[in-house]
């Protein structure tokens, strides 16, 4: 385990943070099948990362990193499907109900779990085919954490990520006095019998994000996410909305901007390109 005096204050920040989570509920049992699910399609961006990872680097023989992998799901799917699996995470609560799991599932020999910070990783230079985050991006210093990626990635390999995105023209709205009466902030969460808050340091991604991740990452490409599917929280049936706001992307490609989800993909180049 890392000790505390080599984390910077936001790292031990969140890594507080999550060990303080992991003590009111924790994973017990990862559902295998639910990206496989026929309502899970295109418009949801994790069913879009497992279809593009498998599509591009079909398994086996891949070595796939499940970067800031919480409590493990998304590695031990992985391996189900029958990649090669690292996850890391900043936090040794985390890490520990993974390494949990990977036992539980018979996954130990395939599934290795480790406590890095995402901006100093300990893996060998060129060692991944693919790095696949959900909801990691926001957490960690994008100035330090995105050359390590780029260190990591064997050239031709991609690291592909699921994040949220700030929206200024919606937040404006969404902040508005009118609008908060009638939904105040937070509100969502209560709903969803969610006790926590964000953490102190994590933010939406924003533009000076994607130029970062661009100087790095020439080849980047970017699919949006989430209009009207934002109100799933509170209006049930999430897969028929996140269809909805898939066709009007397509048949309106303006409203794409108001999309507050997206999907990272950043292409390390060929030897040859
Ligand atoms: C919102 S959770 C997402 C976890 C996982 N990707 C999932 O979808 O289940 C964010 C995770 O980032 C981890 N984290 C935060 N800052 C980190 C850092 N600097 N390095 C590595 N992990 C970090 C937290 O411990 C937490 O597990």
């Amino acid at each position: 385990m890392i000790k505390s005096m080599e984390l910077t204050e936001r790292q031990q920040r969140e890594r507080d943070e999550y060990n303080e989570r992991i003590s009111k509920t924790h994973l017990t049992e990862v559902d295998f099948d639910h990206f496989s699910q026929k309502r899970f399609g295109p418009w949801n961006p994790y069913w879009y990362i497992y279809n593009y990872v498998q599509e591009h680097y079909p398994p086996p023989d891949r070595e796939l990193l499940s970067y800031g992998c919480g409590q493990g799901a998304h590695a031990l799917r992985y391996a189900r499907l029958g990649y090669r699996v690292s996850g890391f995470d900043i936090s040794d609560g985390n890490i520990g109900v993974a390494q949990t799991l990977a036992e539980k599932y018979g996954y130990v020999s395939r599934a290795k779990f480790s406590v890095q910070p995402a901006e100093a990783l300990d893996y060998p230079d060129e060692h991944f085919d693919v790095l696949v985050g959900e909801n990691i991006l926001h957490h960690v210093e994008l100035s330090e954490a995105v050359p390590e990626m780029r260190r990591i990635l064997k050239p031709g390999g991609c690291a592909i990520f699921k994040d949220s995105l700030q929206t200024p023209f919606r937040d404006r709205i969404r902040r508005s006095p009118p609008v908060t009466w009638v939904l105040p902030i937070g509100v969502k969460n209560r709903v969803r019998g969610v006790s926590y808050h964000d953490t102190d340091d994590e933010r939406p991604l924003n533009d000076g994000d994607f130029q970062l991740m661009r100087r790095h990452f020439p080849q980047m490409d970017v699919v949006k996410f989430r209009v009207l599917s934002m109100l799933s929280s509170v209006v049930s049936n999430r897969p028929l909305l996140e269809r909805f706001d898939y066709w009007m992307f397509k048949i309106l490609p303006f409203t794409r901007r108001f999309g507050d989800n997206v999907v990272v993909i950043l292409k390390k180049e060929t030897d040859a390109e």
